[in-house]
């Protein structure tokens, strides 16, 4: 059976055309703007402007969900059962555990402002596919973004066993395929829906990957067991302490020399981008991304264990890494993006 992702046709198009051209309009015109009052007032709060920022950033992010939902529930009991229809003869494989018990942090956040979260149902997962692609404005329709990651951050080296926390539906797990066809690759997520979704895009593309339904702060699997250690947009939904055992879990099942390499966000050092990006984090539903641009992340991986940990930023419109550690020019209203990295010591 094939699993197939509704796409917006007709009013569905039109008005989600609407919403991302508001988001288009918050994003540039009255960005820009703010920026210019910004420099002459130094404080946000002070800006006539920002309320309706605020309301467009939140509200527009509602409506786009909201019209998904309606778009794909009429839909949600062929697309279960499309789901539950496991692939003939795959290359991969799907473990999902009915035992594994969702943490709190996870289920009582509906972040990025999905209703039901991307696990609470199977319709979910197709929501948060479709919606992660438009909400990139066009920008990621190929999953460039991803694929610019794996080709710009992750230094060249002899990966057998790599693992992608938070995987999600794949779509940042399956380049790792591409650029290391030899490698056993893995993709762990809390959500089944997801991971059923990862599974049948994998098959249909024809890449290897096993995907387990675990958590990222307690994989199970055995000590030494991974060349690099992954995740995409997972550590700034995670709650401090969490984070820290994810880490730790990172650093036990990596060997000697192996390498984390993640891709999230930080603070730019620019205070303007830096206070809309403190308002992003309420105004989205995210409640733990404040704690990650408070602390030191360099420290936080050496206290941990590692070495050699490094912050850098990440131009996902450019040239992906920036080796030269600088923050790409841009007038836009985007995601400050860096790529952490940090090594397993060697064994002496
Ligand atoms: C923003 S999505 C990113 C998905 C994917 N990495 C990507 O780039 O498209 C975050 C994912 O992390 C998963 N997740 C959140 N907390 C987790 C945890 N503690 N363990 C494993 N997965 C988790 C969520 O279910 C979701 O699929």
């Amino acid at each position: 059976m094939t699993v197939q992702t509704p796409a917006p046709a007709g009013e569905d198009r039109a008005y989600l055309d609407f919403v991302l051209g508001l988001k288009q309009y918050f994003a540039t015109t009255l960005y820009a703007k703010l920026h210019d009052q910004y420099d002459a007032a130094g404080s946000l709060n002070e800006l006539p402007a920002y309320p309706l920022f605020e309301w467009l950033e939140r509200n527009t992010q509602k409506m786009m969900w909201r019209r998904l939902e309606a778009m794909v529930r009429p839909h949600a009991p062929a697309l279960e059962a499309s789901l539950d229809a496991l692939p003939l003869n795959p290359l991969g494989s799907l473990h999902l555990d009915p035992n594994l018990e969702l943490p709190e942090y996870y289920t009582e956040t509906e972040f990025h402002i999905q209703p039901g979260g991307v696990w609470s149902g199977a319709a979910n997962t197709f929501v948060y596919e479709v919606g992660a692609k438009i909400v990139m404005l066009g920008q990621n329709d190929d999953y460039r973004f991803h694929r610019l990651f794996v080709e710009t951050a992750i230094p060249p080296g002899d990966y057998g066993d790599i693992l992608d926390l938070g995987c999600g539906f794949g779509k940042s797990t399956r380049p790792f395929v591409d650029a290391f066809p030899g490698a056993r690759v893995v993709g762990i997520d809390l959500s089944a829906p997801n991971l059923k979704l990862a599974h049948h895009q994998a098959e249909r593309l024809h890449k290897r990957i096993a995907f387990y339904q675990r958590k990222a702060e307690a994989t199970g699997f055995p000590d030494a067991a991974f060349d690099l250690v992954t995740a995409t947009m997972l550590i700034h939904e995670l709650p401090m302490p969490v984070l820290r055992q994810v880490l730790q879990e990172a650093l036990r099942v990596l060997r000697p020399g192996g390498l984390l390499a993640v891709l999230d966000f930080a603070r730019t050092g620019d205070a303007f981008h830096d206070a809309v990006m403190d308002g992003h984090g309420p105004r989205n539903n995210e409640p733990y991304m404040a704690h990650l641009f408070k602390i030191d992340v360099p420290r936080l991986l050496t206290d941990v264990g590692f070495v050699a940990a490094e912050v850098l930023p990440f131009d996902e419109r450019g040239g992906g890494l920036r080796e030269d550690c600088t923050w790409p020019a841009r007038s836009d209203w985007h995601f400050p993006w860096v790529v952490i990295r940090a090594t397993k010591r060697e064994a002496a």
